[in-house]
């Protein structure tokens, strides 16, 4: 008998049965996968648009970038505004690290302790980004949790009028402050949302992968409806801004040592709960550029 190729395994889907999210099993993303293992994940990412990887503890940080670069080009890792530790500095540049953990002194990572607010991800860019990956590797006992809201459903629920309303808005998105409230490099406080720079997106977007409606919200801080008086633009943004992050649009994960969190960042946006300053949380990061194939 001639010895045939080891199949490779399937990766298992299985719902979280929330508005979004699902689980991967049956997959070691430090493996090179296959096309056919490559294509179950892209349909059940274009399906359940966060994905969850779990038992993931071994996988490098070549790894991380190598499971990525399946979905996408991975850009660059962003200056930042605050000087960081030289171990920050000497990883590979397609990886960002978001913690709270210190070197000597320094931050090893993005975002701290605080609250992480509702955003997608760099939406004031014109092109942002498709997805990105997030990799567990030292979580807090308690808080840190990051909470997820189906961006496509929150189109679909709202008030019809409303819906009609906003058919031809435009949005202008926040590029001066990230979600953790820090001012990005180069930018000036503004606290005036008609004073806004960033880019601006229609507030319905249409998702270039599926082809599917959905919200486009971005950041709430400074957001500003181009056209409106700011009292009508802020009221609106607040009616749908209430409705997008309904708790029955969102999942919430609940962080393990050896997770790996997968977003679609065009229909989906994400939030992080503060936790406690003396616990560590280190989680290392990719992002899928934004414009390139599904
Ligand atoms: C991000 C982000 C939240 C978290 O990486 O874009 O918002 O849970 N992270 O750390
Ligand atoms: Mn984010």
């Amino acid at each position: 008998m001639t010895p045939t190729a080891e199949a490779s395994t399937v990766p298992a889907v299985h719902p979280t049965g929330a508005a979004l999210g699902a689980d991967i099993g049956n997959v070691d993303l430090n493996d090179d996968l296959d096309a056919q293992q490559v294509s179950a994940i892209r349909a059940a990412w274009n399906d359940h648009l966060v994905l969850r990887f779990r038992g993931q503890e071994s996988l490098t940080l070549e790894g991380l970038a190598a499971f990525s670069r399946h979905f996408g080009t991975l850009d660059k890792r962003p200056t930042v505004s605050f000087d960081m530790s030289r171990e920050h500095d000497a990883l590979p540049p397609d990886i960002t690290v978001i913690s709270n953990v210190k070197v000597e002194g320094k931050p090893l990572g993005a975002l701290g302790d605080g609250e992480a607010v509702w955003h997608a991800d760099m939406t004031y860019n014109e092109r942002p980004p498709k997805g990105a990956c997030l990799y567990a590797v030292e979580v807090p006992p308690s808080g840190g949790n990051t909470h997820f809201s189906n961006m496509y459903l929150a189109y679909e629920t709202l008030d019809p009028v409303l819906r009609e309303q906003i058919r031809d808005l435009r949005c202008i998105h926040d590029a001066s402050r990230n979600s953790a409230g820090e001012l990005r490099l180069g930018f000036v406080d503004n606290t005036d949302p008609r004073q806004t720079v960033g880019a601006s997106h229609p507030l319905v977007s249409v998702h270039e992968g599926s082809g599917r409606r959905c919200l486009l919200l971005g950041r709430r801080r400074n957001a500003y409806v181009v056209g409106m008086d700011l009292a009508d633009s802020e009221a609106l943004l607040d009616r749908l801004w209430a409705h997008a992050t309904r708790p029955e649009l969102t999942w919430t994960q609940v962080w393990k040592v050896g997770d790996v969190m997968m977003w679609d960042n065009r229909c989906t946006m994400h939030r992080r709960d503060a936790f406690d300053p003396h616990s560590r949380r280190l989680m290392y990061r990719t992002q899928i550029a934004g414009g390139t194939a599904d």
